[in-house]
């Protein structure tokens, strides 16, 4: 009788030190499991004289009913104590101050690129894209510019090796274009993108700037043709009443070849300081596709011609917004970049 006492006021302890459910269920194993300590001590009834075991056996089950209850109120304080424990750790201050999150803007120079895709998707011209890593091949050969021509310094190169470089010009991808097409006319498309030269960054030069390319090929396109769409563009880029002029200039790829100037958007041609008091700016490249590049991409050119140009993005942007150095494009200031949530 005195062993219940003792295992029962052990089982007591052990339930009331227990810290948390883990070590309660270990205690219940050792007295109240199927092995336990209490079970025990009911075999152990066996072995008593007939008379004393009533008295045993309901000293046992009285232990055994003041254990379970005991685990069983052990067992709700800690659960208890485990959600609290919970809900205290996944504690949220409200009171904090959020993550605030800053919208940013289109960079300049992508409107840039959307105004002109679109004013000429507009138009029925299609968009190519081409590789910036591109092969001497597309940039220069079949631009009309062999390994001796002088116009290949006129165009300092990223060269990665002898065959490869970083393009110099849209004018690659307007290569590629044509070399696809196989001779099939109309060719009506334009071709953004990122070209690359080994220039001394300062205000208005960058190793990395934007040129987006025009080439339409068919039959009976003259330089009016091109003087009429680059006159369209020009008003659509730097609005209504501008007038273009075209002056001779000199490229491998065109012949002629001419450069060409818009009047002056800030004093309307009559002569301030962005245009230097001339009334005209110089915004691109252009002219007629040479016959031999025709011809060395598969067209005939007795048949066919062509006009191409190509335009500076950055230029174009610095224009149309005032900008004075090229390097703001690039420098990824945040401040100059916010300017533009002004602008469509
Ligand atoms: N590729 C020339 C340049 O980068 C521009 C150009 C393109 C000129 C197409 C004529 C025709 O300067």
């Amino acid at each position: 009788m005195d062993k219940i006492t003792e295992v029962q006021s052990q089982a007591l302890e052990a339930i009331a030190a227990a810290q948390d459910l883990n070590a309660l269920q270990q205690a219940r194993i050792t007295y109240l499991g199927k092995k336990g300590l209490i079970q025990s001590l009911m075999s152990e009834m066996k072995a008593l004289p007939k008379e004393e075991k009533p008295a045993f056996g309901q000293k046992v089950n009285i232990c055994k009913q003041e254990v379970t209850a005991a685990f069983e109120k052990r067992t709700e304080e800690l659960s208890r104590l485990a959600v609290s424990a919970k809900l205290e750790k996944e504690k949220i201050d409200i009171t904090l101050e959020g993550d605030r999150l800053t919208i940013g803007t289109t960079h300049p120079l992508m409107m840039i690129r959307e105004q002109i895709e679109d004013l000429f998707l507009g138009m029925g011209y299609t968009v190519a894209e081409g590789p910036e890593v591109e092969e001497d091949h597309y940039n220069f050969e079949l631009a009309n510019i062999p390994k001796d021509h002088p116009a290949r310094d006129m165009q300092d190169t990223f060269y990665i090796d002898p065959n490869t470089l970083l393009r110099t010009h849209t004018t690659a991808m307007q290569m590629r274009e044509l070399e696809k097409a196989e001779g099939r006319t109309p060719i009506k498309l334009i071709c953004p993108g990122k070209v690359y030269r080994r220039d001394d960054d300062d205000a208005t030069h960058s190793h990395q700037f934007m040129q987006c390319e025009g080439l339409v090929v068919g039959e009976h396109i003259t330089l009016a043709d091109l003087k009429g769409t680059l006159e369209y563009m020009a008003n659509r880029m730097f609005g209504n009443g501008r007038k273009i002029r075209f002056r001779p200039s000199y490229f491998p790829f065109t012949e002629p070849s001419v450069e060409v100037d818009v009047s002056c958007p800030f004093c309307n041609g009559k002569g301030c300081s962005v245009c230097k008091g001339s009334g005209w700016i110089e915004i691109l490249g252009a002219g007629m596709v040479h016959p031999h590049v025709l011809e060395m991409n598969g067209f005939d050119s007795e048949k066919c011609s062509g006009f191409a140009f190509g335009v500076g993005i950055e230029r174009v942007a610095m224009l149309k917004y005032g900008i004075d150095d090229i390097r703001n494009f690039y420098i990824n200031d945040a401040r100059f970049l916010k300017m533009f949530d002004r602008f469509d």
